[in-house]
């Protein structure tokens, strides 16, 4: 080894236990973490908004048409607040060279619950500097441990919910790997007892609330032995406090295959991964439903909740001047996610109900993205209109039994 390794290291050693003195201190904090928000003790629910940036100001926009429209008692009886927030553009950010601007961080955090766009993630090559995530950086600065996104396709029997650890694994150190030497490089992955059990036990009380009642954890514990190890191993311990729920363990390279193996993926519900196998799965579930165009993620905390779209910025769409017709959907199913977490389940599961008319069933309006489809405008226009229908539920009922009945005609 040279002389010079020798010094490389010792350099390494030093960024090294920074970095484990800050996911102590981490530690220390997770364990002091109090119960959740209660919003029916609010006086008032602050909604923050924060449009993000690419298509996210346009889609978030009409998301908000749609969540002003179903408050609209509350708000009137200022009961919820709704704050602009601006300031989460990759500009703002790259000029200040942080992932939240300290001001833009103090404003979400004075929110309850947060609907947020899509915000660009800069990447090598990108002629913004390679600064962090927004995403991320919100989800660790509010400390929004569970990502929870459904997919649901009636006609096919799936009806999957994803709790993905979303402050851990390969994402919680993302930005801070180094090069050790010009020819070594290394990230790291972090898995915290209380970071795990958190997550699993999110999943395991949705698994028994509603009934679903079957739990899949998803890890690639023969290969990263310790973190995912231990997410396995947390995972056995909380399943005992849950009799009740049928649970299974899988690697993820074979889960990928699972959910397009059509004998097998319907009799998934609920599955919890970590951070990285979270995110990518959920790319090929939302796939399924219909594109990723079409799927909500909701970022759960004990303090704070926020509400957005499970995929980017499309910078392109802006610069090819289609923006305002890219596909609000994702952030409307958001709104919908957001309404049943504040307790307003009546008014989300019609929210929902009439996505699944729109985009599924009906369709008298399509989005394509581009000017033969409809704007993400008038797209919310026609769910709004659809959420109004007298005959919302019997509707749906009827779609998707007839569409249940044409998939078993088909097979
Ligand atoms: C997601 C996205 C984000 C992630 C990106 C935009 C940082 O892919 O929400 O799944 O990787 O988590
Ligand atoms: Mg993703």
């Amino acid at each position: 080894m040279q002389i010079t390794d020798e010094k490389a290291i010792k350099t390494a050693e030093e960024r090294f236990s920074a970095l484990l003195r800050r996911q102590l201190e981490r530690v220390e904090r997770l364990k002091e973490e109090g119960s959740p928000v209660d919003y029916s003790e609010l006086d008032k629910l602050i909604v923050g908004v924060c449009g993000g940036d690419g298509i996210g100001p346009y889609i978030c926009a009409s998301a908000q048409k749609v969540m002003e429209f179903l408050l609209a008692d509350k708000i009137a009886a200022g009961k919820v607040e709704i704050r602009q927030i601006d300031g989460l553009t990759i500009e703002r950010r790259v000029e200040v060279m942080k992932a939240i601007p300290d001001d833009t961080l103090a404003e979400l955090k004075d929110c309850h619950v947060i609907l947020k766009g899509p915000t660009t993630t800069p990447k090598k090559g990108d002629p913004w500097p390679n600064i962090e995530s927004a995403n991320v950086a919100m989800r660790k600065e509010l400390d929004l441990f569970a990502n929870v996104r459904p997919v649901r396709v009636p006609e096919l029997g799936i009806d999957w919910t994803f709790f993905r650890e979303n402050t851990e694994g390969s994402y919680a150190l993302g930005s801070d790997g180094f090069n050790v030497t010009e020819d070594l490089a290394m990230d790291f992955c972090v898995a915290t007892s209380q970071g795990t059990e958190r997550i699993l036990r999110a999943g395991f009380e949705h698994a028994r609330k509603t009934g679903a009642g079957y739990v899949s954890v998803v890890t690639k514990a023969n290969i990263i032995k310790t973190t995912d190890g231990r997410f396995l191993s947390i995972a056995e311990k909380v399943a005992e406090d849950y009799p009740d729920v049928k649970w299974d363990d899988w690697f993820i390279d074979i889960m990928t295959a699972k959910l397009i193996d059509p004998a097998r993926r319907s009799a998934f519900k609920v599955f919890v991964l970590p951070n990285l196998y979270g995110d990518i799965i959920t790319d090929e579930a939302a796939q399924i439903q219909g594109g990723v165009g079409t799927a909500g993620s909701a970022n759960i905390g004990s303090r704070y909740a926020m509400f957005e779209a499970i995929h980017g910025s499309a910078p392109r769409m802006v610069t090819e001047g289609r923006a305002q017709y890219a596909d609000p959907s994702s952030m409307i199913k958001a709104v919908a996610m957001m309404m049943n977490h504040i307790g307003e389940t009546e008014k989300g599961l019609r929210l929902e109900m009439a996505l699944d008319i729109c985009s599924q069933f009906e369709k008298r309006l399509v989005m394509t993205g581009r000017a033969d489809g409809a704007t993400g405008n008038e797209f919310a226009d026609y769910i709004m209109e659809t959420v109004q229908r007298a005959d919302l539920g019997s509707a749906w009922r009827s779609h998707v039994d007839s569409a249940l009945a044409s998939a078993k005609n088909r097979n």
